[in-house]
């Protein structure tokens, strides 16, 4: 595929601040203008102005400019505008008013952290020593942004816009109301959701492994039970390990591991999932404030008022 990684999110939040601190608490590296890095991606998040919050910005890499010209035609098929850069393609998704920036860049390329030491039935790898997961005394700092999940008000034309135009692949769906899409190796960079208002649902980002998972949101509600959302759990599409947090915006940030990776297309045949799967496939029962977040409504209110 010739689109390699999911560069970076920028996020529109009324008290950028207020908003700053709780990135930072949650691992991201504060650097200049409002961007937060990760440990392995570099600047991966930032964090802009906005009346209300929202998703602004996602910025996707390619390998060569001959992809960004293929994307720029695919997109001129479906009627979408979009200008082309020395090494960028930007385009904005109409019914979001999200602004995708498609720029050839260099693959990311992650160090190899050696397998966490688990020990099972008649398999002893880890003997006279206490489990990594509870001798961890570091924060945990997210190795990379994994994927953005978006509500939209037209699925279909959202969907499309990234798939059809940008060139996304399909991993899996949740019935006809979700997309799974990937613009690399990882199982999902972009959840497409059909939603009555246009808005970001969530940002994920990548750790070492499950105890790294619980470490991490254990911090994070240290002193703030009101950031929690749902986890420990596991996903059915995509696998991973997740706990959901939420910003002081509204936005919900997850920490996640052990994602599901398609190296080969081919050998990946994509499920349209029914249910409960299409959400979970262990962990506590979602709150219903995970599908329909508690400030949709004035996010309505204020999407009819714009
Ligand atoms: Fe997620």
């Amino acid at each position: 595929m010739p689109l390699h990684r999911l560069s970076s999110v920028t996020i529109g939040v009324p008290d950028v601040a207020a908003t700053a601190g709780y990135y930072a608490d949650f691992g991201l590296a504060p650097g200049a203008d409002g961007w937060f890095a990760t440990r392995d991606g570099g600047d991966q998040l930032r964090l802009v102005q906005a009346p209300t919050r929202r998703l602004v910005e996602l910025r996707i890499g390619a390998d060569d400019p001959d992809d960004l010209d293929r994307a720029a035609h695919r997109l001129e098929a479906l009627g979408i505008p979009a200008e082309r850069g020395a090494d960028t393609l930007i385009a904005y998704e109409a019914v979001t008013g999200v602004r995708a920036v498609l720029q050839v860049e260099p693959r990311i390329s992650q160090p190899e952290v050696p397998a966490t030491r688990y020990n099972g039935p008649g398999r002893i790898e880890r003997a006279g020593a206490r489990a990594p997961g509870i001798l961890r005394a570091e924060p945990v700092r997210p190795r990379k942004l994994g994927h953005a999940v978006l509500g939209t008000t037209d699925f279909a034309a959202t969907s499309a816009f990234f798939r059809d135009g940008l060139g996304f692949r399909t991993s899996d769906m949740i019935g006809d109301i979700g997309a799974f899409l990937r613009c690399s190796t990882d199982h999902h960079n972009v959840l497409v959701l059909a939603a009555p208002v246009a808005f970001l649902h969530h940002t994920s980002w990548q750790v070492d492994d499950v105890d790294d998972v619980g470490r991490g949101a254990s911090a994070m509600l240290d002193g703030h039970p009101e950031r929690h959302v749902w986890g420990l759990g596991r996903h059915h599409a995509g696998s991973n390990f997740f706990w959901y947090l939420k910003d002081p915006a509204g936005n919900f940030a997850e920490y996640y591991s052990d994602m599901d990776t398609i190296l080969d297309d081919q050998l990946w045949t994509p499920e349209t999932l029914e249910g409960a799967r299409g959400l979970f496939n262990w962990g506590p029962p979602p709150p219903p404030s995970f599908l329909r977040p508690d400030d949709l409504a004035a996010l309505m209110t204020g999407a009819h008022s714009r």
